[in-house]
């Protein structure tokens, strides 16, 4: 969308407003919104912000598909400071066939990382699931040369652009005993060192980390993953790190997830929650997503409480685009943003415990912006006036306001902000010269749009992430 910062005529007709001029969509959008105001919101900065504060990173994954939902790019553009690619540096898409290479889904992954200043971790090279029947189906003499060329050729294209690299992921079953995958069967336990030793051969910078799920507490599969750890770093096998996924059931984070880390630390690496959600048996209810903001700040209050824990990761950004509800039927809801992008307790919680300045956890936490619009209609068209005012008591530097268009309401042209897409689920971000929002003050923008007989305002506002009040 090109910007114009020309005024463009308006009709007279069909003016309407927020608030006394009540209609429909106002009436919609508050009921959606409500949210108490006046409180001093953890929304007033970034949870990217509040951890490097702290010493560590906030971090999500995000899939290419994602790249396309403005709402959810916002959002993850400016809370979170580093990416995941959910899906596409896994071997199914790098090397779906030997030595044919394809890194143009992550490559795009990682301009937008690059473009809102995100760290990345690169996810994974060796797993036993989203691997092509190629490699399952060699012979085994055959497997280590192509698990070494496959991270030899991967690490190589992204070496100098990532902080760390799952290396192996999910090397354990549940009784602590090794997967037999196409890479144990090919070489046994020792698939692990040679992995790590060819991924540091061809990047000598990026962290190198084993990762998996269900060793967040003490078990036979934790202590399994700490033998190992234990024995590599032993042989001087390079490994910066260990990745817990955090894949947590509502209210039982285990009481021994602390000193589970710390006795990892203690072996001289690092760990990391690199996949972090908390599902809910469906439908959530008040109590439900207050345990949940409960776990989120068990979490946190963990990592930061273990030196060498060095961050965390949401596995997705929000509730709608989370792996949950289509693996574990009648669950869902397992991050901190619901399902049209909006923080949930979880968030203000996770705010909270990395020293934002916030209330206790809420069903509907504040925002720092309230906005205001008028629009102007005729036939088939007509602009919209839409002023933020930043109502938090710290200044925004670059916004991002995210709201959702009426139905049949396409944007042709836009002044005082960029907007894209031009339909559906809108944000529209500052230009050059008016991202600063001191406390308390405003910046207008507006848009021409057409529409098919819905004029309705747009509805769902949120400035970074944060929703906004509407007068
Ligand atoms: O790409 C195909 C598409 O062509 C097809 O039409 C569609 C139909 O189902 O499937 C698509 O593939 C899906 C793929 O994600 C890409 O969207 C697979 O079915 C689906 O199984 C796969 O799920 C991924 C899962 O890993 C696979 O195990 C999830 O998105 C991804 O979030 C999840 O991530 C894993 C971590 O890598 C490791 N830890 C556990 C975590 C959750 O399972």
């Amino acid at each position: 969308m090109s910007v114009r910062t020309l005024r463009l005529p308006r009709p007279r007709h069909a003016r309407r407003a927020f608030g006394a001029a009540a209609v429909t969509a106002v009436a919609a959008l508050a009921a959606a919104t409500l949210l108490p105001t006046g409180q001093a919101g953890a929304a007033d900065t970034t949870l990217r912000s509040l951890a490097e504060s702290k010493g560590i990173y906030f971090g999500t994954a995000m899939t290419q598909s994602d790249l396309n939902n403005s709402a959810l790019t916002a959002i993850a553009g400016s809370q979170f400071g580093m990416l995941t690619p959910g899906n596409e540096m896994k071997w199914d898409t790098t090397e779906p066939a030997r030595g044919s290479f394809n890194f143009a889904p992550a490559d795009r992954l990682v301009s937008f990382a690059q473009a809102n200043s995100m760290r990345l971790r690169g996810h994974t090279l060796v797993w036993h699931s989203q691997l092509p029947s190629w490699v399952s189906g060699l012979p085994t003499t055959q497997v280590k040369a192509a698990m070494e060329n496959h991270i030899t050729n991967e690490v190589a294209h992204y070496k100098g652009k990532l902080y760390s690299w799952d290396v192996v992921n999910e090397p354990f079953n549940e009784d602590g005993s090794f997967r037999t995958d196409a890479f144990y069967n090919a070489m046994g336990s020792g698939f692990v060192a040679d992995a790590l030793r060819t991924a540091r051969a061809a990047d000598t910078n990026a962290k190198l980390y084993l990762n998996d799920y269900n060793i967040e507490g003490r078990n036979p599969k934790s202590d399994a993953m700490y033998n190992l750890v234990k024995s590599l770093k032993s042989q001087g096998v390079p490994l910066d790190g260990v990745g817990f996924q955090a894949h947590f059931v509502l209210g039982q984070v285990p009481s021994t997830f602390k000193a589970n880390l710390q006795r990892f630390v203690a072996l001289g690496v690092n760990v990391a929650v690199t996949e972090l959600d908390d599902r809910i048996q469906l439908p959530a209810t008040t109590a439900s997503l207050n345990q949940q903001a409960s776990d989120y700040a068990t979490v946190v209050d963990t990592c930061l409480a273990v030196t060498g824990c060095a961050g965390i990761t949401q596995w997705g950004v929000g509730d709608a685009d989370s792996w949950i509800p289509g693996t574990f039927p009648g669950y869902g809801a397992a991050t901190m943003y619901d399902a049209n992008y909006r923080p949930k307790p979880a968030y203000t919680a996770t705010a909270t415990a990395l020293g934002g300045g916030s209330t206790s956890p809420s069903p509907t936490p504040a925002g720092s912006c309230k906005v205001t619009g008028t629009v102007s209609a005729w036939n088939s068209g007509l602009t919209e006036d839409i002023t933020i005012t930043n109502t938090g008591s710290t200044t925004i530097n670059g916004w991002s306001l995210a709201f959702t268009l009426p139905t049949g309401q396409t944007v042709t042209s836009s002044w005082n902000a960029s907007l894209a897409p031009a339909t559906g689920q809108v944000a529209a971000k500052n230009l050059s010269y008016n991202g600063a929002l001191a406390p308390g003050a405003s910046s207008s923008f507006g848009f021409q749009a057409t529409h098919t007989g819905n004029t309705s305002l747009p509805s769902l506002f949120s400035l970074n992430g944060a929703p906004c009040t509407t007068a």
